[in-house]
């Protein structure tokens, strides 16, 4: 099968595997340094590869080579949008500046024809830490539908410059990880906030999938796979779902491999049962 897909901005704290701008406080590149911009092998979030990169074959060395294109914009601890919560580092970039730069200066230079371009989106777990731990927020319901409202009309945006199939993922379940006794409503208060992002976005897809009848809108369910995983994780050839190690040669018993961040088994997991979804996807409308 010969399908292109531009996949852009997958969450989930991944590093930039593709670095678009490569310097968070200069928003601008050039068509050189789009085009001969390479994807560096095994430095994501999981140590190795990600289910982006699983999925299209994309590992290494420039998108455009790739049999299936992966062009990612995502950027490491971003939030959605700097307006409601500030960037975590001098260096992030927010997701709807991520959008912003790929409108203007990659859109008009990167496939993405008709039919064979899928846009995924993976967010939230930032968003919801920082909302958690950020008692200046006393309403989190209506930060989180603010938060919401800006995500799609960074989807909308995308839309608007031609990507019309777009696929959402579910925040996965980080009040199980080592992280989450650091957040300061604890594990209970996180997996609320997370839960309650889940649903809120879920409810704004069908909006979206409604208001946009002439787009497709996915949704995938990671958040299920995860807790499948963490509750069955022997089944799953996983012998450790509590602690994690940056360093161990070993990662393949492990399921987090930084305090937040599951390592590559855990994408490849991950990958499959998107990739079996997507053989047989159930729109959202
Ligand atoms: C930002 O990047 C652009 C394109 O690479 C370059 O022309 C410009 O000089 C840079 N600006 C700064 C302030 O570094
Ligand atoms: C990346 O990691 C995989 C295993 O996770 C390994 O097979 C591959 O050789 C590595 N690639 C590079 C270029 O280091
Ligand atoms: C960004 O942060 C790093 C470390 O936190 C610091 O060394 C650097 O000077 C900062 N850069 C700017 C432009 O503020
Ligand atoms: C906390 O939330 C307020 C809005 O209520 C925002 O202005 C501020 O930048 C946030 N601070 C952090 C560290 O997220
Ligand atoms: C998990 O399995 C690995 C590989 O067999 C082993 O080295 C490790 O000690 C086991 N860890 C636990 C917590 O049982």
């Amino acid at each position: 099968m010969c399908t292109r897909l531009a996949i852009l901005i997958l969450m989930f704290k991944e590093q930039m595997v593709y670095q678009a701008s490569g310097n968070g406080l200069n928003l601008t590149f050039t068509p050189e340094e789009l085009l001969s911009n390479k994807i560096v092998p095994n430095t994501t979030s999981s140590g190795g590869r990600n289910w982006l990169e699983l999925i299209t074959g994309c590992f290494q060395g420039l998108p455009s080579e790739c049999p299936v294109q992966l062009w990612d914009f995502s950027h490491g601890g971003s939030d959605i949008d700097a307006a409601l919560l500030p960037p975590h580092r001098n260096t992030t970039v927010q997701m709807v500046d991520q959008v912003r730069l790929w409108r203007d200066y990659a859109a008009d230079l990167l496939p993405r024809p008709e039919g064979k371009t899928l846009t995924t989106w993976w967010t939230g777990i930032n968003d919801c830490t920082h909302i958690s731990n950020n008692i200046s927020i006393t309403d989190n319901d209506a930060y989180l539908d603010a938060d919401i409202e800006a995500y799609f009309r960074a989807v909308g945006t995308t839309a608007r410059h031609g990507l019309r199939t777009h696929l959402f993922l579910t925040a996965p379940p980080v009040y199980r990880s080592p992280f989450a006794v650091k957040v300061r409503t604890g594990a209970e208060g996180y997996k609320k906030m997370l839960d309650s992002f889940n649903q809120k976005l879920t409810a704004r897809m069908v909006k979206y999938a409604r208001d946009n009848p002439s787009q497709l809108i996915l949704s995938f369910d990671a958040s299920s796979v995860f807790l499948d995983i963490l509750d069955h994780p022997n089944h799953f050839g996983f012998n450790d779902t509590t602690t994690f190690c940056i360093e161990c040669e070993d990662q393949e018993h492990r399921f987090w491999h930084t305090e937040e961040h599951p390592t590559e088994h855990v994408h490849r997991i991950l990958a499959k049962a998107v990739e079996k979804y997507l053989r047989n996807p159930d729109f959202v409308y």
